[in-house]
């Protein structure tokens, strides 16, 4: 009997017990990093990266991380590959998976990844879609442990587009249990059915932003107009001109509130330059803790539950 593949192609493929194993591994996996210490459970592991989209801090993260496990890997975009001439997913899928041990993508639409997950023999990792972006919310949910403690019980105030990050931390909050107040121009809210969650308990809506940001423990928001839909980049400047977060959406947050942004942001769009360079950004943590989390979660993948 062989044992079913394990992927990530969406936050809740893991047990709330599982998440938190991957957090207690970051943090452990982080201080052996800080410390120069050798850590190579992968070694002879290879890992293909495939990029249908742009990234900076996706593709860093996962690169150096694979390295710094022992491993190596392969870097694949639409532009260099079969995959921008129409071969197949469920092709690619087969032949990629026989020649490495991971696979991380980032595409357009979760079908997608779905369709490459079913054929691949080795574990796929979602690195963002239209839909998702699980391991930005992993790092974000660690960077909020790591400054303040357990997230149970929370208040996560949502200012802008509700997008693959706002679908992401809507089935964080159903597995971990917090609140998202989720604040959305009208034309733009979160489809309930496309988050994928099971019901709305752990999330209210709110017209005003200032209201979704009242006695938050974290703010944050993101671009208004994702990759894929750069079309609309001149109809979303006009909806969203009231959903940037300014010092006054922080000012009636919990005063030790925290602001992330899963970057790039645009100054002056989205957010203040006083909020994201402010006191209460974390937002270089966040990016950096990407690579930590990551770390943990190929070692979850391949590994399981090792210790040390
Ligand atoms: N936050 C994030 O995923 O950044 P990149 O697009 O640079 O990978
Ligand atoms: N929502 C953004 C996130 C970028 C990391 C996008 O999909 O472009």
């Amino acid at each position: 009997m062989t044992m079913a593949v394990r992927h990530f192609l969406q936050f809740s493929d893991f047990s709330t017990e599982e998440h938190e194993w991957i957090f207690q591994r970051a943090a452990a996996i982080k201080r052996k990093f800080k410390a120069y210490e050798k850590y190579h459970p992968l070694a002879d592991r290879t890992l293909a990266m495939i990029f249908e989209k742009a990234s900076t801090r996706t593709r860093v993260s996962f690169e150096a991380g694979m390295y710094q496990l022992g491993g190596s890997v392969v870097h694949l975009t639409t532009g260099d590959s079969q995959l921008g001439r129409a071969e197949p997913i469920e092709d690619s899928a087969k032949v990629i998976s026989r020649m490495v041990d991971l696979v991380m993508i980032r595409t357009f639409g979760q079908d997608k990844i779905e369709r490459f997950a079913e054929h691949s023999r080795v574990p796929v990792i979602n690195g963002l879609t239209n839909e998702f972006h699980p391991c930005q919310i992993l790092a974000d949910i660690f960077t909020f442990i790591e400054h303040r403690g357990s997230i149970q019980g929370r208040v996560v105030a949502w200012v802008g587009d509700g997008n693959n990050m706002a679908n992401t931390w809507l089935q964080a909050a159903e597995l971990l249990g917090f609140t998202v107040h989720l604040s959305t121009p009208s034309g733009y809210e979160v489809d309930q059915a496309i988050a994928g969650i099971r019901s709305s308990e752990s999330y209210k809506v709110f017209a005003d932003p200032m209201e979704a940001c009242r006695g938050a423990d974290l703010v944050t928001t993101d671009v208004w107009t994702s990759m894929g839909f750069e079309a609309e980049n001149e109809e979303r400047r006009e909806a969203f001109a009231d959903w940037c977060v300014d010092a006054d959406m922080m000012r009636v947050a919990k005063a030790d509130a925290l602001f992330m942004h899963c970057l790039p942001a645009h100054r002056g769009e989205e957010v203040q330059a006083d909020v994201i360079d402010g006191p209460q950004s974390v937002v270089w943590d966040e990016a950096e803790n990407r690579m930590h989390v990551q770390k943990a979660l190929l070692e979850f993948l391949l590994l399981g539950r090792v210790t040390g």
